[in-house]
Order: structure tokens, then sequence, then C-alpha cells
């Protein structure tokens, strides 16, 4: 039987400035969730990368007074160079300045030729948003975003949105859980419901961008570009059959500000061009920092590998996930990722992890397994056994919070357990009651391990090599342990000096 197939993309990133904590909340939450597919078996395509079109970018490396391509060259890399700090999985980092993207955009414009026209845009452009704004939402010369807006006037192709407006509610209330979470999917519907206009698709005042087929100076809408990124990954405008297979099981990650792109204009231009829906649409929330919007002129933007640095990644890539549920936006402090550091990790489990391993150590080295289970043994291992089906549910719904959850309630379960039977006087008074309860211990810890393993791959690591577990699929779990030597754990988090 072939794999089953599962895509899931973050947002591609303007390249305008250094990547940012909210680049790496997007990318670390796209590579969990490909993580965990990839355990359960699936074959997974996870695609990242770069939107380097446009006028913000134009802009951007006008003002560092470098060529644009230069530019673009060098700030792309910075992402990519995030890729690795962040210890993403990604199957391809995909840049827009690339030929195969080129390529892919013209021949997706082809086949939206027919609800495209020629006309005139007139009115309101944020650059920072790289979006119209309608002059109703115009207030004191800003966008809704508070980004500065400018008067533009230039020839354009109009795509025709409005001729989807109804296509699309239908298309959500058929299928409702395209778009999560609920109450963001509430204002999409709200939006189209108050009536979508034509969308201006492309500029011709400026040539940073890719041209439009057959049409002198125009070149496409970066927004347009920019969503096309996600089928030249599957590798359109090839085996569009394979492209199409891969989107019905594509979940796109993107931020709660650019949604409106993903869930409206994305769905219309797909229906347009005779190609799959993606299977989900999932908003996260945004992050300040100390309770402020983070922004460049304030100077509170959080720096990932600054964070990195001082206090390591599986700490930033537990605590983003754990400290608020996926969705919601969230208060980054520096105090508050300390204290889930010491508390969670390095308390609940890194000791659970440090006392078992370090006790059958004492045993030398050796777990000799016995699974004559007594009823308290078996509810560990029942549920120890259980953990990824119960986080399953949760990933499914992108709920990344609750499924922490769970693994942690085992963590404190098994820290309870170890507490109550007490292995260090079971060595002296019953050794094969001893060993059923290291046996179960080990696959509770081996559950747990598992179960992080998406969110701190490291961490992870270090635990199955501890327990000489290979840690490639969900599937090892449904293995016995066999008696065996352990080689010697060392701390997984240790405490800050
Ligand atoms: N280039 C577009 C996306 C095109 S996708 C076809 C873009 N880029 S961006 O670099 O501005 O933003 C990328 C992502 O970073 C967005 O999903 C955005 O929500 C996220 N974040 C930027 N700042 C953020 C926070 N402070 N907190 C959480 N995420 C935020 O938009």
């Amino acid at each position: 039987m072939s794999e089953a197939d599962f895509a899931i993309t973050t947002p591609i990133y303007y390249i305008n400035g250094d990547p940012h904590i909210g680049h790496a909340y997007a990318s670390i939450a796209t590579d969990i969730i490909a993580r965990f597919k990839r355990l359960s078996g699936f074959n997974v395509h996870f695609s990242t990368g770069t939107d380097e079109h446009g006028i913000k970018v134009a802009r951007s490396a006008e003002n560092a007074g470098m060529d644009v391509r230069k530019f673009s060259d060098l700030m792309s890399q910075k992402f990519k160079d995030m890729t690795r700090t962040v210890n993403l999985s990604e199957d391809d980092f995909i840049r827009t300045t690339e030929e195969r993207h080129k390529k892919s955009a013209q021949a997706f414009w082809k086949l939206l030729e027919k609800d495209i026209y020629a006309g005139a845009y007139v009115g309101w452009y944020s650059a920072r948003d790289e979006e119209y704004v309608p002059e109703s939402e115009v207030v004191d010369g800003k966008a809704p975003s508070g980004a500065p807006v400018e008067w533009m006037e230039e020839e354009s192709y109009f795509f025709r949105l409005s001729a989807y407006q109804d296509r699309l509610l239908d298309y959500y209330e058929k299928n409702p859980d395209f778009i999560a979470p609920p109450a963001r999917r509430n204002e999409v519907i709200s939006f189209v419901k108050s009536g979508l206009k034509d969308l201006s698709i492309s500029r011709n005042k400026f040539d940073w961008g890719i041209p439009i087929p057959d049409s002198n100076g125009h070149v496409m809408y970066v927004w347009i570009d920019a969503l096309t990124n996600y089928i030249t990954s599957l590798g359109f405008p090839e085996d569009t059959e394979h492209v199409s297979r891969m989107m019905e099981n594509c979940t796109h990650i993107v931020g709660k500000e650019i949604l409106r792109f993903h869930a409206v204009y994305w769905p219309a231009f797909l229906m347009s061009a005779g190609i799959s829906l993606p299977k989900r649409i999932f908003a996260h929330g945004w992050w300040t920092h100390d309770g402020q919007k983070m922004s460049k002129s304030v100077g509170n933007v959080v720096d990932p590998f600054d964070i990195i640095k001082n206090c390591g990644l599986d700490p930033l890539r537990y605590f983003l996930f754990r400290e608020i549920h996926f969705g919601e936006d969230g208060d980054f402090s520096h105090k508050a990722l300390k204290d889930r550091t010491s508390y969670d990790l390095a308390n609940d489990l890194g000791n659970l992890v440090q006392r078992v391993l370090a006790f059958i150590q004492k045993l030398d080295g050796h777990l000799t397994v016995n699974y004559n289970f007594l009823e308290e043994d078996e509810i560990l291992f029942r549920n120890s056994r259980n953990l990824i089906k119960k986080m399953h549910s949760r990933i499914e719904k992108q709920d990344l919070c609750g499924a922490l959850d769970v693994v942690w309630s085992l963590v404190s379960e098994s820290n309870k357990f170890t507490n109550d039977m007490r292995p260090w006087d079971l060595a002296k008074s019953d050794v094969p009651r001893l060993n059923a309860v290291l046996t179960a211990l080990c696959e509770s810890i081996r559950a747990i391990s598992f179960g992080i393993a998406p969110f701190m791959p490291d961490t992870a690591r270090k635990i199955f090599d501890f327990m000489n577990v290979e840690g490639k699929s969900f599937a090892e779990l449904e293995n016995n342990f066999v008696s065996q030597k352990f080689p010697p754990p060392v701390p997984l988090f240790p405490r800050e000096k």
C-alpha cells in the first residue's frame, strides 16, 4: 500500500527585514505538524521559502543602496539560515525569484485568463501590507493595519473576483473545516458576504516582479505571484494531477492578517484555474513582547537567534506552543520562557528521565523487562500506548497546545507512579516487581519521547539514544522492550548557570 499524502506550508516570508520571532513561530508550527505526520507514516511535502518581489522589497533594496537581486540573495539567505537554526525539516525552500517559479506563475496566469480583463486601478495602496485599501477603510492616511497608504493610478489587469462570491460561500458552507479556527472562519464569511470587488492583479509602474505573459511592461501583483509558490513547490505546471492530489491534502499555516489572501483570493484563483483547493487553512495569532506590539521603530523585536543562543532551541520550540493556544495571540516574555524551561522541562520531564534512567544505571545499566504487570503498571502502560492516538486527534485540529497537554499529563502520571512505587525500595525487597515497574516506566518514557519528538527533536533524540530506540516511526511503540543494557544518561536540560 502506498503511503498517504500530506502537504503543509509556511507563508513565504518578505525579505525586507531580518527574520524575527513571528517568522520562526509560523515555521516551527508547520515543522511540528510535518514531523508528527512523518512519524505517523505519511508521505509529507513541507515547503517554506521567501517572497521576494513587489514594491516593498524593491524599496528596501533601494534604501540599502543595493541592487535588488543582490539584496534578495543576501536576505533570502538569512531566512534559509533561520530554517537551519530552528531545525526545520522542510522538503523544499522556495524563492519566488527562481526560474521554476517564474514558469509556474506564468502558466498559472494563463489558466486564469478567462477571468482576467484590462482596466485601471485608481485608489489607495499600502506598500507595507502589499494590499489595496478601500477608501472607506483609510483613516488619517493609514490602512487598518496602521501602515501608511499611498495614492495609485495605473493601468492594471483585473481578476473577476466578484464572480466567485457565491461559489466561495457555498464552498465554505459545504466544507466547514476549510478555515480554522472557527472565529476566523466567521470573519472570512462575513467579509465575502459583504461583497467582493474585482481584484487588481498587475502593476506597470515598476518592474520588480514576474512579467505577465505577452503583455509589455506589466508585472504580476505580488500576492498572485506569492500564493502560486505553493503549487510551484508541488511541481506545477508539470504533473497537474499530482499537484491537485497534494493540494487536496494540503494545510496552509498562515498568520491571521494574511488569512483573507489565503481563504478568499487563493481559492478563487484555484477554482478559476481548475486546480484543487487546499484541505485546510489555519490562521494563527500574533506575539507581542512584554505586552507591546513588536516593531522595528520601538526596537522591541524578539530575535530568535539571540534566544536560541541563550536558552537553547528546544525550550523555545516548546514554549511557543505550550504557553498559548495555537490560533490565539500571546505575549512573549523572557521570564515566562525561563519559568517554562525550569518547571515543565527541567523539573517535570528532565527529572523523570534522569531519575528512572540513572536508577537503571545503578542496576548496571541493565533493564530486565517484565511485562507481568499489576493493575497500576497496566494503567500507566495503557496510557503510554494510547498517547500518540490522543495527540493525533489534537494535531488534526492544529491544537498544538492540547497535544502537549496530553504529553505532560503522562509526564506527571509517570512522576507520581515513580513516587508511589518507590523502585529504590523494591530493589531491596522484590526484584521481579522492580523490573515490572521499570518496564512500565520505560514504556512511558519512550512514548513521551515520541510525543515530544515533533516539538523538541533534539531532546527526543537524546532520550531515544539513552534507550536504544530508533525513533523513526510511531509504529515502533507497538514493540515491547527487550532486556538490554542502556548507555548512561546525561541531563536533558542543564540548569542555567
Ligand atoms: N509574504 C507574505 C506571505 C505570503 S504567503 C503566500 C507575508 N510575509 S511576512 O514576512 O510579512 O509574514 C509572514 C508570517 O509571519 C505571517 O504569517 C505573519 O503572521 C507572521 N508574523 C509576523 N509577525 C508576527 C508576530 N509578531 N507574531 C506571530 N506571527 C507574526 O505576509
